[in-house]
């Protein structure tokens, strides 16, 4: 089968590779129909995430169908159509059992960072039961994709993290897919106001057109706290993963704020508890759980979230290498969510 291999920081190539097998009962194989690319496997890419070794099939999204299923599987049958989600799960270990699907201590996120991932035209998903969820007939597969770690992730660690209340005045630091999928989301809770913060006019541009209020480019803290009258806001969402941006939310945080951050952090950061001590302030770090997709699927089935509008390009599985070039120059190329296709 083609697939997409990491063969050390900017290196990557696609490669015929064995079709995987079942390894233990409570594996499915899945033939991928539909995949992605995350901002996660740029900081791969880059050398950020030293534990991923030369020659492991990246990627930890996409939908599919059951090509196998070991004989522990109860829930999935061959021929049903699945969606992969980005953290891998047991469902009955200590971690697991509090709803930390993350630190699952035979899972968390191991797809295309530990084990071999899903670009590529098939996977093996560790416990399946837990791990997959069904896709009804007649839904878009591609909206589906969002699923798989975008919609949670924004969801779980910056807006229930974040603790978003009706009338809040929250900023998302951040206008690339993750922090689009908190502004989507975000919305579920009618915040008064949400500040988008980014560099690229066209990122903030969509993010208008998704339901921000305000948008700020450069000087950001200096602007929000203008346009919030001096007080900052109550939620600060960090979707970046730098520290000049965990810099910006710690100076625009208003007195009994939040600071939820999201971003992958490769370098340490400065905590200004100089300023901080006596603001009353929450400051919280999450990896996805994925808990919330069942939830957000519904959404979504229902039409009230849309994230098929994260979409911007498409390309067959084959031309994944021109995929990658097109979503690592994002700004240039005007690139959301790149969907790629197993015909
Ligand atoms: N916590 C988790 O479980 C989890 C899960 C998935 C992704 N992530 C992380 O979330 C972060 C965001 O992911 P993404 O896919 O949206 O990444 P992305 O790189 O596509 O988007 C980041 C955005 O930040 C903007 N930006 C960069 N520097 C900036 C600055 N100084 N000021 C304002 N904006 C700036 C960029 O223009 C870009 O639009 C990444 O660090 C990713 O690794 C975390
Ligand atoms: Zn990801
Ligand atoms: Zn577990």
């Amino acid at each position: 089968m083609k697939a997409l291999v990491y063969h050390g920081p900017g290196k990557r190539a696609l490669e015929e590779k064995p079709k995987p097998k079942i390894k233990n009962s409570t594996d499915a194989i899945i033939r991928i129909t539909k995949t992605t690319i995350c901002g996660t496997d740029l900081h791969i890419m880059k050398g950020d995430v030293p534990e991923v070794i030369e020659g492991l099939i990246l990627g930890h999204e996409g939908v599919g169908v059951i090509e196998e299923v070991g004989q522990g599987v109860s829930n999935f049958k061959v021929g049903n159509k699945v969606l992969i989600s980005c953290i891998t799960s047991c469902g009955s270990c200590e971690a697991c059992k509090k709803g930390m699907y993350s630190h699952c201590e035979t899972g968390g996120w191991i797809l295309g960072h530990m084990i071999d991932g899903t670009q590529a035209e098939y996977v093996r998903i560790p416990h399946a039961d837990n791990s997959l969820h069904h896709v009804p007939d007649g839904v878009n597969e591609e909206a589906i994709v969002m699923l798989s770690d975008i919609l949670p992730t924004g969801f779980e660690c910056g807006v229930l993290k974040g603790q978003i209340k009706p009338g809040d005045t929250v900023a998302i630091v951040g206008a690339g897919p993750i922090g689009l999928a908190t502004l989507l989301t975000a919305q579920f809770y009618s915040p008064a106001e949400i500040i988008m913060v980014d560099l690229d006019k066209n990122r903030l541009n969509i993010a208008e057109s998704f339901g921000a209020t305000k948008l700020v480019t450069g000087n950001a803290v200096e602007k929000i706290l203008k346009l919030t009258d001096g007080k900052g806001v109550d939620v600060a969402i960090e979707a970046v993963g730098v520290s000049s941006t965990f810099d910006i939310c710690q100076f625009i945080v208003a007195a009994g704020g939040h600071i939820a951050n999201i971003g992958v952090h490769g370098k340490s950061v400065e905590l200004h508890l100089e300023k901080l001590w006596s603001r009353n302030i929450t400051i919280t770090t999450r990896l996805v759980d994925t808990i919330t997709t069942p939830m957000l699927l519904k959404t979504i089935l229902s039409g009230k979230l849309k994230p098929e509008k994260l979409i911007t390009h498409r390309f067959a599985i084959k031309e994944i290498m021109k995929a990658y070039d097109t979503f690592g120059n994002a700004a240039k190329q005007k690139a959301l969510k790149i969907i790629l296709t197993n015909k």
